[in-house]
């Protein structure tokens, strides 16, 4: 039947189908969600902006940029940063292989295709593919990264160069993590390595969006509110779309592409170390009707088995622990085979 043609399109991805339809007008029903207000209407806002390199200078600057981070961290739980020691050669070529991905056919990625979130390395799209209803407007292509040498060889050996400069950029990008968790824990008043001690041997988990322009824009997403559940993501885009929103003060505020920079932003492991001084702040992807956007979000967290708990020193006698502790591969499962978007994984384990 239509139904099933149709159905077995959308398992394919919204890139698949654009590529199929590039003249599309009509948003396919599934993709309509129905109680989204208009999200194209959201305000804007300027979110907090760190100089990095304020962390290599004078001790007295070195203190603000500190200072700066943590107020960041407290008031937004979102920044961004400049002077941040990546080269733009490097942001540049990672977005292409990832680019270079999601043109090949739909077969060639169909073989990352998983049902299992704790897979290292998986190819999907919208949200949950099981689920017909509420589709989202979007591919994605995800695997580990630290420590690389564990699933290298499991990443996509097309195109060629893939492997080279993805394993180049998440090894820079897990050092500027670390260089931003050292700052977070001096600012929390802990050891500058206690968050990066406590991650053991870490875990780092690279996510690729690939938005297709969309027709009617209005009544979808790119990707639905949701919370990161690691400790610290770093964000970058393609060029020219902005599509990111953070929920500010209980309201959806557009936030700006910054080419170069990166965004940075505490997720749920923070939020649940900090217990509660900082909260992971729930963000989403809207789409447009002109460009395709792609992302790459790199997240950084503990070692899968580690387990997950407010750090005792943050915890006075007039403090009580806000989080029961979980392990982080159980909280991750939790929180990626939820049904519900929003921080609800976090209140599960309140
Ligand atoms: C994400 O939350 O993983 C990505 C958001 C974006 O596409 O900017
Ligand atoms: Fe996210």
């Amino acid at each position: 039947s239509d139904n099933q043609e149709s159905g077995s399109d959308y398992r394919k991805g919204v890139k698949f189908l654009i590529d199929n339809e590039p003249d599309m007008k009509k948003l396919p029903s599934e993709f309509a969600l129905p109680l989204l207000r208009n999200p194209l209407s959201a305000v804007h806002a300027e979110i907090p902006v760190i100089d990095l390199s304020g962390l290599h200078g004078p001790v007295q600057r070195r203190v603000s940029t500190i200072r700066d981070i943590n107020s960041a961290c407290a008031d937004w739980g979102f920044f961004r940063i400049i002077n941040h020691g990546i080269r733009t050669s490097l942001m540049v070529e990672m977005l292409k292989v990832v680019e270079e991905f999601f043109d090949l056919s739909w077969e060639q990625k169909m073989k990352y295709a998983s049902d299992n979130v704790m897979s290292p390395i998986r190819y999907g799209t919208s949200l949950n593919t099981s689920m017909k209803h509420s589709l989202h407007w979007r591919d994605y292509f995800r695997h580990y990264g630290h420590p690389c040498h564990k699933t290298f060889h499991l990443w996509p050996d097309n195109p060629p160069v893939y492997r080279d400069v993805a394993k180049e950029y998440l090894e820079q990008i897990w050092q500027l993590a670390m260089k931003i968790a050292s700052a977070i824990s001096e600012g929390l008043g802990l050891d500058h390595d206690y968050i990066e001690k406590s991650l053991g041997e870490g875990f780092q988990v690279q996510a690729a969006n690939y938005y297709p322009p969309c027709p009617e824009p209005e009544k979808t997403l790119g990707l639905a509110g949701h919370s990161d559940h690691g400790g610290l993501t770093i964000l970058m885009q393609n060029h020219d779309v902005d599509g990111l929103q953070i929920k500010h003060n209980e309201t959806w505020t557009a936030v700006q592409h910054v080419p170069g920079t990166f965004l940075v932003n505490i997720g749920d492991y923070l939020e649940i170390l900090s217990n509660g001084m900082y909260k992971s702040v729930e963000h989403r992807a809207v789409v447009n009707a002109q460009k395709k956007r792609i992302s790459v979000a790199v997240g950084h967290g503990p070692e899968l088995t580690a387990v997950i708990a407010p750090a005792s020193q943050l915890l006075d006698k007039n403090s009580d622990i806000q989080y029961r502790p979980i392990a982080y591969q159980d909280y991750i499962r939790l929180q990626q085979s939820s049904t519900i978007r929003g921080k609800s994984p976090l209140q599960a384990i309140k």
